[in-house]
């Protein structure tokens, strides 16, 4: 086997995003429906003896001021050999297009994205639940990005449900220049106090939706997140709350920083990308990504 494989790592956004209690193991119960976008990674995966990373792209810097063999994806290639006792290695060539620590899930995609990619390079003939397995190893993450495309999470997220593509509009992503704090997500957990737990009825709800093949709409979204921004990310409350002002829906991405807004017409696109550039942030049109299309590998 010396193929080279090519594959993509798609963020991802969570249509909602409820916390239920927290669990005896400190960590939230959560129930959350999230989608794969066309906003992506590229990975190649080389036959090495080692396991070795390279990382470049509109968005590595970041990634610099932490030693490579930290970097999810390399883990994620040290939990597969663990787990099935491969003495193989690889060389990881990362290309990050994904901002870091944004709330788009860039990170996890890449490490199981890694994990699809070594379970054919390594002939291991892993079924996707057994992938999805050592991926909870790695964090809450990075199993729902084994599946792709819709799904409903929930335990602490890494129980997933792979729901039917979901049908939405294209979206507007809006991203801080750089986000930077990468243990930001613990902290936002730990902002929420017991009155905004919920019960998880808008992930119910968007699922039921999903598969009566209905669109989404700005009033099926829920992210609770959204509660604790004005504490602890100002700069995006205030972006969101801005466009508010003008009249847009904008929701939060994932724990934040990033946000986004459906665009049921793309027409409107240039005014509200104008709007989110003048404060401070990065537009971006993303289209809804299918599961055929997030989980794509091909012989480079
Ligand atoms: O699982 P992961 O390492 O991605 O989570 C990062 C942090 O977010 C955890 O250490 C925990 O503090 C918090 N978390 C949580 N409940 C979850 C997922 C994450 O409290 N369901």
């Amino acid at each position: 086997m010396t193929d080279t494989l090519r594959l993509t790592a798609p963020a991802k956004i969570n249509w909602t995003l409820e916390v239920l209690r927290v669990r005896p193991d400190g960590y939230h119960e959560l129930r959350s429906v999230l989608q794969t976008v066309d906003l992506r990674d590229i990975i190649t995966l080389r036959p090495a003896r080692d396991v070795i990373i390279e990382v470049s792209g509109p968005e590595a810097a970041p990634l610099a001021e932490s030693p490579p063999e930290s970097n999810l994806a390399c883990r994620a290639a040290g939990a597969l050999r663990d787990r099935f006792g491969v003495r193989r290695g690889v060389r990881i060539a990362l290309e990050k297009r994904i901002p870091v620590a944004a709330g788009l899930g860039g990170g996890s995609s890449d490490a199981a994205a890694v994990l699809r990619g070594l379970n054919r390079l390594w002939d291991l003939g892993a079924s996707r639940e057994e992938l999805a397995g050592v991926a909870a190893t790695l964090g809450s993450d990075p199993p729902f990005f084994v599946f792709g495309g819709t799904a409903a999470l929930s335990g602490r997220g890494e129980q997933v449900e792979p729901l039917p593509d979901a049908v939405a509009p294209s979206i507007m992503l809006a991203t801080p220049p750089s986000s930077g704090r990468l243990e930001k997500t613990a902290s936002m957990f730990r902002a929420l106090t017991p009155d905004m737990y919920g019960d998880g009825d808008a992930s119910i709800g968007v699922r039921e939706t999903v598969f009566a093949g209905r669109a989404l709409r700005d009033e099926d979204l829920h992210n609770v997140f959204e509660r604790v921004t004005a504490t602890l990310q100002p700069n995006t409350a205030r972006a969101m709350e801005a466009l508010r002002a003008l009249g847009h829906t904008p929701h939060l991405a994932g724990a934040g920083p990033s946000f986004f807004l459906l665009l049921p017409g793309e027409r409107a696109a240039p005014t509200l990308a104008g709007s989110i550039r003048r404060l401070g942030f990065q537009p971006r049109v993303v289209r809804p990504l299918s599961r055929r299309a997030a989980l794509t590998t091909r012989k480079a």
